[in-house]
C-alpha cells in the first residue's frame, strides 16, 4: 500500500481558536447565510440521500457485503444538512502530516467497526461535489490521537501544554507543533466519486477530556498529486466536527474497550462547546447511524452524512506535499 502524506507549509493561514473576534463576526453572518443556502437544498438533500440507501442496499464491493439495512431505515432520512464551516476549529490535534489517502483507517485499533458513508454536497447549486477531497481525524477507543500518543487522554490541554513548556494562549492551530510521533492510526482521506459520495471504514471514537465524542472533518477542493505521489492541497472549503447521538453513545461506551476508560467522566453532546456552535442556525452535524445487527453492535454501524460545503468561501490554504 501506498502512504501520502501532507505537510502544511509555513505559509499556512489556518483559522485558529486562539483569535475568536474577527472571525466570530464573520462567523455569524457566514452562518445565516448558509442556513438559508441548506435551506434551498432540502429537497435536493432528500433525493440525494435516497440513492445513497439505494446503492447501499444493493451491497456494491467489499465494504458493503455485511450490511444488511432495511426499508425501516427510510425512517431515518433527514432533509436537513450538515453544513460545516471554516470557523469551526480543526482542534490540537490537526496534524496534516499524518493524513494518508486510504479508505479504512482502522489500522490497529480495537473498537466497534464504523462506516462513514459521506455525501457531499455543493450548497451554492445543491448538486453532488465530485472530486473533491474528504478528510478525517480522530481518537481512539481511549482517547488518544495517532501522531499525539504521549499526550494524556485524561488531562486538560492547558496543563499538557504546560507540561511541554508552552503557554496555551500562544497555541495556534496549524502552526504550533506539539505532535509526539509518526503514527497514522485514525486519520484518512479519500474523495468523493461522481456521486459527491465517499466511504471510511474506521471505528467508533471514544472520548477525551472536556469534549464530547467527535470525528474532526475537512474538504479540500483543488487537490492534485504530484509525480512523485504526494497531493497538493491549495483550498479547504470546510472543517467541522461530527457527532452522534446520545443514547448510541451511551450503549457503545458501555462495550469493551470503550468501557475501560474510566479515568474521566465523558462530557455529553448537550454541555459540549463545539456541539453547541455546530448545531446553530439549524445545522445538523449528528450522523445518522444505522447498525449492521441491532442485537449486536459489536458487528459495526454505518453512519450517513451529507455534508453542505460553500464553494464560495474556501480559505486559501496553500499544501504543500511532503
Ligand atoms: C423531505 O423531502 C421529501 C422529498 O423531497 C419530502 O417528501 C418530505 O416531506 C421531506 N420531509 C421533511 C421532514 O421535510
Ligand atoms: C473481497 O473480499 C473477499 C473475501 O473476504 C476477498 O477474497 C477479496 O479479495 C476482496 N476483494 C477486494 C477487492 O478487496
Ligand atoms: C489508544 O492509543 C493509546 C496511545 O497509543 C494506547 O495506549 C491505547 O491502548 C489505545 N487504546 C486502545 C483501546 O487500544
Ligand atoms: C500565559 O500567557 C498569558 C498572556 O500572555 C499570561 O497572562 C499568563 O500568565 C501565561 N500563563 C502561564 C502559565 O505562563
Ligand atoms: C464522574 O461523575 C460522578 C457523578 O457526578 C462523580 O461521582 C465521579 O467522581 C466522577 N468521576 C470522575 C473520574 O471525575
Ligand atoms: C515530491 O515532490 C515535491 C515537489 O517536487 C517535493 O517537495 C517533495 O519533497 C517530494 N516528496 C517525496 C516524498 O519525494
Amino acid at each position: 500500500m501506498r502512504f501520502f502524506s501532507v505537510l502544511a507549509s509555513a505559509s499556512l493561514a489556518l483559522v485558529a481558536s486562539a483569535h475568536p473576534g474577527p472571525h466570530v463576526e464573520r462567523s455569524h453572518a457566514e452562518m445565516a447565510r448558509k442556513a438559508k443556502l441548506s435551506g434551498r437544498c432540502e429537497q435536493h438533500v432528500a433525493q440525494f440521500n435516497a440513492k445513497r440507501w439505494k446503492r447501499d442496499l444493493a451491497g456494491p464491493g467489499n465494504t458493503t457485503v455485511q450490511i444488511q439495512t432495511q426499508a425501516p431505515h427510510y425512517e431515518t432520512l433527514q432533509n436537513d444538512t450538515c453544513v460545516l464551516t471554516p470557523e469551526v476549529t480543526a482542534g490540537p490535534y490537526y496534524y496534516p502530516r499524518s493524513q494518508t489517502l486510504r479508505q479504512d483507517m482502522t489500522e490497529d485499533q480495537v473498537g466497534v467497526p464504523l462506516w462513514l458513508d459521506i455525501g457531499v454536497m455543493d450548497m451554492a447549486t445543491c448538486a453532488p461535489l465530485e472530486g473533491v477531497m474528504v478528510d478525517f481525524w480522530h481518537c481512539n477507543a481511549t482517547g488518544s490521537y495517532s501522531s499525539f500518543t504521549e499526550l494524556s487522554p485524561n488531562v486538560n490541554f492547558p496543563t499538557i501544554l504546560a507540561e511541554e513548556g508552552k503557554n496555551v494562549s500562544d497555541f495556534v492551530v496549524g502552526s504550533t507543533d506539539i505532535h509526539t510521533d509518526s503514527s497514522t492510526w485514525l486519520r484518512g482521506m479519500w474523495p468523493t466519486d461522481k456521486h459527491g459520495m465517499m466511504q471510511m471504514k474506521t471505528i467508533f471514537p471514544g472520548f477525551y477530556i472536556e469534549r464530547a465524542i467527535h470525528i474532526h472533518v475537512q474538504v479540500h477542493t483543488d487537490w492534485t498529486t504530484r509525480e512523485n505521489g504526494t497531493l497538493v492541497f491549495e483550498n479547504t472549503v470546510s472543517t467541522g466536527q461530527l457527532y452522534f447521538q446520545e443514547a448510541l453513545e451511551e450503549k457503545i461506551m458501555a462495550m469493551e474497550p470503550y468501557a475501560s476508560h474510566t479515568q474521566i467522566n465523558r462530557t455529553r453532546n448537550d454541555v459540549d462547546m463545539e456541539f453547541s456552535k455546530g448545531t446553530k442556525n439549524g445545522y445538523n452535524p449528528v450522523v445518522s447511524v444505522v447498525a449492521i445487527d441491532e442485537n449486536d453492535l459489536s458487528k459495526g454501524l454505518i453512519g450517513y452524512i451529507t455534508i453542505g460545503v460553500d464553494t464560495t468561501a474556501i480559505e486559501d490554504e496553500h499544501w504543500s506535499a511532503s
